[in-house]
């Protein structure tokens, strides 16, 4: 028996990176996968590659998620998950941060979070369990220096996570934070960085897979997790800890 076996299950942000591998081990696990994304092209393909199913999802939109949570619920019953994903990111010091970028990245990594957790909070609340797993990063745990704009939304994530899990966890819902250091995905090419440079601090010496982060999500999304909520958990390669 899979470890998700027969839960439903919605990633955002699942057309690429950490959101697409997500998608992939949750239905090997069992699990009914719905992957959202704005690229709906290679959404399209993934969801195939997953056996799931695909929806547009622009998260900061609140219209959107009413009518995707609407019909998971009409058509799976309930929902299980939810793997708040999707972001961006952008690198500019405080002081060369434009209000423009300033609201764009809170819009998708903070706000989109925000909608996401209270669209499924109802549910999750009537059928008694749930389990949202929010994707923060390690410029949520300490100073972002250069990413101004993104390490403030992902503190927010941090924080709204332990708001919301203390509100949520009498009515059985569970809401956790995770904390990635350098993944391999398309974001981090965007660092622009040399790879021996950005490793350097790494005590493991390396950057991380996608499946590495995936495998921590699955364990929150399962009931293998059924005592944690609130919870930072931080997958780093030990860069936080020198
Ligand atoms: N890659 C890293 O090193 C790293 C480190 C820490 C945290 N993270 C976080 O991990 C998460 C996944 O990122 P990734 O590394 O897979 O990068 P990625 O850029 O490959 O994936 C991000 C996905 O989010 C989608 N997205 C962007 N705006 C959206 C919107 N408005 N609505 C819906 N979807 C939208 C993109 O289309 C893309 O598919 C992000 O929240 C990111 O901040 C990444």
């Amino acid at each position: 028996m899979g470890r998700l076996e027969g839960k439903v299950c919605l990633i955002t942000g699942a057309a690429r990176g950490q959101g697409a591998v997500e998608a992939k081990l949750f239905a090997e696990e069992g699990a009914k996968v719905w992957l959202t994304d704005v690229l709906d092209e290679a959404g399209a393909a993934m969801a195939e590659a997953a056996q799931g199913t695909y929806r547009h999802l622009d998260v900061r939109n609140e219209d959107e998620w009413s009518a995707l949570i609407e019909e998971i619920v009409s058509r799976d019953g309930r929902i299980d998950v939810l793997v708040n994903n999707a972001g961006i990111f952008r690198s500019d010091t405080m002081l060369d941060t434009s209000l423009e970028d300033f609201r764009n990245v809170m819009g998708v990594n903070c706000l989109g979070v925000f909608l996401g957790m209270r669209a499924v909070a109802g549910p999750m609340r009537d059928a008694g369990a749930g389990s949202i797993v929010n994707i923060s990063s390690l410029a949520g745990m300490q100073a972002a220096s250069g990413a101004f704009a993104y390490g403030t939304s992902k503190w927010a994530v941090r924080g709204m996570t332990k708001t919301a899990a203390v509100e949520l966890a009498r009515r059985g819902v569970r809401v956790n934070s995770i904390h990635p250091g350098l993944i391999e995905t398309d974001m981090l090419d965007q660092l622009h960085v040399d790879p021996e440079r950005m490793t350097r601090r790494v005590p493991l010496g390396r950057t991380a897979t996608a499946m590495e982060v995936a495998n921590l999500a699955l364990y929150l999304a399962s009931d293998e997790s059924s005592y944690s909520t609130g919870s930072e958990f931080v997958v780093d390669g030990g860069l936080s800890a020198v």
